[in-house]
């Protein structure tokens, strides 16, 4: 009888620099930037460490912090570049994650579910996993941001047990706001809500 073990592939150094806060060289990122993607990797850690992933996984959610915001400080013009035809008509400033994300396989990381988290961190996606929905909570509520928050600070201290209202919440938030200030809801956000509200 053989009995099937789930694996997944050794972490890339990529991944293993970025948990140790180091950028891929081509990374376009200045030192503010540096300082809120260190404020989320150190909220994901926190998290991770707290539902008690162990060590590989810690490290895996540390780099997405470091790594979501690698190229937040490139121009569209730049960015547009990297993008295949199917997403140059997204925001451009959602550019950022699907070009890190294209960049990083390019480099040879296979974690889907890192690159799902990196891709879309933005505007969400109906397909992120337990990292995709925390990269996208810390993203929102890293201590940095200052507006709200006494609410971005509840949010933070409940996320590691409480993770998907957190994230429902957050979206709820921004859905809100955006129809409210009469904005177009991005089709991906949308869809991100309502995988939320569907799994809760
Ligand atoms: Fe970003
Ligand atoms: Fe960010």
């Amino acid at each position: 009888m053989s009995v099937c073990v789930r694996t997944r592939a050794p972490i890339h150094p990529i991944v293993t620099a970025a948990a140790e806060g180091r950028l891929p060289g081509w990374a376009v990122a200045g030192a503010r930037r540096r300082r809120h993607t260190e404020r989320v990797a150190g909220l994901l850690a926190g998290w991770a460490h707290d539902m008690e992933l162990g060590e590989e996984e810690i490290a895996r959610w540390r780099a997405a912090g470091i790594l979501h915001d690698a190229l937040r400080d490139a121009s569209p013009a730049d960015l547009v570049r990297i993008l295949p035809e199917r997403l140059r008509k997204l925001p451009p400033k959602a550019y950022h994650g699907p070009a890190a994300a294209i960049l990083l396989r390019a480099d040879g990381v296979s974690d889907r579910g890192l690159l799902r988290a990196v891709r879309w961190h933005t505007l969400g996606s109906k397909k992120f996993g337990r990292l995709g929905r925390a990269l996208f909570a810390a993203d929102f509520l890293e201590p940095g941001r200052t507006a709200k928050r006494q609410w971005r600070e509840r949010l933070r201290v409940r996320a590691s047990r409480d993770l998907n209202p957190v994230v429902t919440e957050i979206v709820r938030n921004r859905i809100d706001y955006r129809v409210r200030a009469e904005l177009p809801v991005h089709p991906r956000t949308i869809g991100f809500w309502n995988s939320l509200v569907r799994a809760s």
